[in-house]
């Protein structure tokens, strides 16, 4: 750890507000179970388990008290005392980070904040220290990976036809993750300034924060981070976590 991030006070936002209507089913997928565990749990588990995060603010629906009451049941102890009482979410994304950002301002202003998907259960300890080490050089950070594919900008013509405007070079291409990293007070800011100009339905922090005028640097994600988004990635993601011991 450098001695700049060491010194970092560091707490985790977690949006689980989501409905995940691309995987469907009755239960929002952060609440299925993956490997034996909600998808929630893993990933509280695994960001409450860096002793680099001292506090995690979780967001979720109004009506999903005990569907989360259930994952802090299966945390250990030691990680459930870094749980915040959990705050509820709004209509999009944005609103759900803003309402997570407002819950750790209530309870204490942290110097850095990870903003994490619910939704990305494989975030691990290598990847959340590269996030708090780019977060404090740099006060907006995010984890992105290259592209394997080539990329098309796109005007939608009718559904499923496109008219192609451009192709960037891919090698200046990267695929945007979380966790993102941010001086608390200036993403705090930037999201209060959204909501004042009536912006929203930014995908992400990294996003908002470049519209507020922050400069945001890309630091290197994880191709294993990926964000259970359709039917086919929880399927993968419980084989995955199959066989492994909560521990793991
Ligand atoms: N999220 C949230 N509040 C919202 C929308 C999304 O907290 N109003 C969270 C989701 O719970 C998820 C993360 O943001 O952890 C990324 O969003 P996404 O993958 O789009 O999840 P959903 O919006 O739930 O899924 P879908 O778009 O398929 O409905
Ligand atoms: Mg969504």
């Amino acid at each position: 750890m450098s001695d700049s991030a060491a010194r970092q006070e560091v707490a985790a936002v977690v949006v689980a507000a989501g409905k995940g209507l691309r995987v469907g089913g009755d239960l929002p997928k952060q609440y299925r179970r993956v490997g034996g565990r909600a998808v929630l749990t893993r990933t509280l588990a695994a960001l409450a388990d860096s002793p680099r995060i001292g506090r995690i603010q979780p967001v979720i629906a109004p009506d999903a008290a005990d569907f989360f009451s259930e994952c802090v049941a299966e945390l250990e102890p030691a990680h459930r005392e870094k749980l915040a009482e959990p705050v509820p979410g709004g209509a999009t994304r944005q609103q759900s980070v803003a309402a997570g950002l407002e819950g750790l301002a209530r309870i204490g202003a942290p110097d850095l904040v990870l903003v994490h998907d619910a939704a990305r259960p494989f975030v691990d300890e290598a990847l959340i220290a590269r996030a708090v080490a780019a977060g404090a050089e740099h006060g907006a950070a995010v984890p992105g990976v290259a592209v394997s594919d080539t990329i098309k900008l796109v005007e939608e013509l009718s559904p499923g036809i496109g008219r192609v405007h451009e192709t960037p070079a891919r090698e200046a291409l990267r695929a945007v993750q979380t966790p993102q990293s941010f001086r608390f007070g200036p993403l705090r800011d930037a999201h209060r300034r959204a909501v004042a100009e009536g912006r929203d339905g930014f995908t992400d922090d990294g996003a908002l924060a470049e519209w507020a005028g922050l400069s945001v640097v890309v630091f290197e994600g994880d191709a294993r981070n990926r964000k259970i988004t359709q039917a086919a990635d929880l399927i993968e993601a419980d084989r995955a976590f199959s066989g492994q011991t909560f521990a793991d």
